[in-house]
């Protein structure tokens, strides 16, 4: 019978196994177990005798991945609807004070990126919601209409690396004029719409709102923030031997577990197993196209 669970093929699961060596017994944190196509790969490998301990802020992506990992003996999975920041909370949850590995896969997946009603995406009209947990406060939306205009710009430059931040916003603040901005496809038609006529009418290829809309994703998931705070704790849940995985999809992502790694190195906490981040080979590239921006950088704590 035919699969019909949303697909999302996990990417660099090779380098993932073969870095961060799962063996039985081990007891695994996953912060973004999405539909659990990482934890698919590495949970066998920890059993028998390890624990699989997952988390998602997303209940639509926890239903699937439990349904594709289960049933398990009892206590060898745990998953719980959480923010992977508050990780020690979860642990404690589970029973463990430690772990051995730790991996964060960051970013959206192909599920979520592809359901209009999620918001997430230019090419699919829908609500701009963009929200990771359904139950968070503020959603794409409200942000869209409710900062000013240098507010809008600040943060398309800050969380998007938007060069032109300070022409979209003003035209975005154009078209709010008339009407809330409330769809996908209308943000998406504003933030063309200031590049009509314009010189260098627009960068190879990107789609002009490719920025814009991971600048607002970043923002109102927190994303940098949650990054940080995870970790800033991770070292001192991670028994000596312990690794830590981290899979990022843009360079403000990947700068800053680049910058904690180097402070670790330097305070002889972890060492770097990975000098330069990893990349997806060729073949996987052209498979899955998702794959073409994540890096993996993974570390050993001393
Ligand atoms: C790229 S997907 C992970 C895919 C997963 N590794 C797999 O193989 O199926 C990222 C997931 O992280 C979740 N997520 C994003 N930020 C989170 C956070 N702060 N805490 C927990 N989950 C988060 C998203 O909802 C999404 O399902």
């Amino acid at each position: 019978m035919a699969d019909a669970r949303p697909e999302h093929v996990p990417v660099l699961v090779e380098p993932i196994l073969r870095l961060l060596d799962p063996h039985p017994g081990q007891t695994v944190f996953d912060g973004t177990v999405g539909l659990g196509g990482h934890a698919a790969a590495i949970l066998p490998r920890v059993l028998p005798g390890g624990q699989y301990i997952g988390v998602d802020l997303d209940d639509a992506m926890l239903a699937i991945a439990r349904e594709r990992l289960g049933p398990q003996d009892a206590g060898v999975l745990r998953l719980f609807k959480a923010n992977y920041a508050d990780f020690p909370v979860c642990l404690q949850e589970a029973g463990t004070e430690a772990v051995d590995l730790m991996l964060l896969d960051l970013g959206v997946n192909s599920a979520q990126l592809e359901d209009p009603s999620r918001g997430f995406s230019f090419e699919r009209d829908g609500p701009l919601d963009m929200r990771f947990d359904r139950d968070a406060p503020e959603t794409a939306l409200d942000l869209v209409n409710r900062l000013s205009e240098r507010e809008l710009a600040d943060l398309f430059y800050q969380f998007g690396q938007e060069g032109a931040s300070r022409k979209i916003a003003r035209k975005i603040c154009e078209y709010r004029r008339n009407a809330r901005i409330r769809s996908t496809s209308l943000l998406a038609r504003a933030v063309e719409a200031a590049f009509t006529g314009s010189r260098g009418a627009r960068r190879g290829r990107l789609h002009p709102a490719t920025r814009v809309f991971q600048a607002l994703r970043v923002a109102i998931n927190h994303e940098l923030d949650n990054l940080e705070t995870f970790l800033a704790k991770a070292p001192d849940f991670l028994r000596p031997g312990g690794r830590l995985a981290v899979i990022s999809f843009h360079s403000l992502e990947d700068g800053l577990v680049k910058r904690f790694l180097r402070e670790m190195r330097s305070a002889g906490t972890f060492r770097e197993l990975t000098k330069r981040p990893v990349v997806a080979a060729e073949e996987e590239r052209r498979r899955n196209p998702r794959s073409r921006s994540a890096k993996l950088r993974v570390a050993e704590r001393l």
